[in-house]
């Protein structure tokens, strides 16, 4: 029996994160699935190309895009913001392990977040999500910060630029969007 229980407590933690990413998945309505490899050295890419200010990755899941684009840019905040359980612990264990100092891990809902200071920002959510978000970034985000979406549109947006990944299927384009309003004139 002693030697049963190893392979009982793995099993249980097992259930246990299953359980705990299937409820996320519900409140979420879609599962924390990271950006692909391809797709994330893009969305990084130009978002440390252009981030003036921190940048908030709007849902950031396993933490991808938010860890890479922190060590690609030590000078910038990065604000890693996330509502689920599962993914917000691997969060948390990451920046610890990585003493990354520039991120921050803040649970909260990516639809209330206060971004007055924000200097770029990413989002890979579900398409109500996006709709939601694209309404709100419009009043609440400063104008001209470059925003970069994955996956999805903003609806009602106009891209700056789109660039295709066909390496990565499940987000073929990455979108580059300006908040309207004042004009940000760089353009790496
Ligand atoms: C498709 S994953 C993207 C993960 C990561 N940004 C990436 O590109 O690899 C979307 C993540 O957003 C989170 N999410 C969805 N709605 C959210 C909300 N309202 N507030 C905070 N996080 C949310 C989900 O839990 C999930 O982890």
């Amino acid at each position: 029996m002693t030697g049963a229980w190893p392979t009982l407590i793995v099993l249980v933690a097992a259930g246990l994160a299953i359980a705990a990413v299937a409820l996320d998945t519900v409140i979420a309505g879609a599962p924390p699935m990271p950006l692909m490899p391809a797709a994330r050295d893009v969305v990084v890419r130009l978002l440390a190309a252009r981030a003036k200010g921190p940048v908030y990755d709007l849902g950031a899941g396993w933490g991808g895009v938010a860890f890479d684009l922190a060590r690609r840019r030590p000078d910038l905040t990065v604000v890693a913001v996330e509502r689920a359980v599962l993914p917000l612990v691997v969060l948390w264990l990451r920046r610890l392990v990585t003493r990354r100092r520039n991120l921050t891990v803040l649970w909260a809902d990516v639809h209330r977040l206060d971004l007055k200071f924000a200097g770029g920002l990413y989002a890979y959510l579900n398409r109500p999500a996006m709709k939601r978000l694209a309404a709100r970034l419009r009043h609440t985000a400063p104008a001209g910060i470059p925003v970069v979406s994955a996956g999805f549109t903003l609806p009602g947006w106009t891209p700056e630029r789109i660039l295709p990944v066909p390496a990565s299927l499940l987000s073929p384009e990455v979108f580059l969007y300006r908040v309207p309003g004042l004009r940000d004139t760089d353009a790496v």
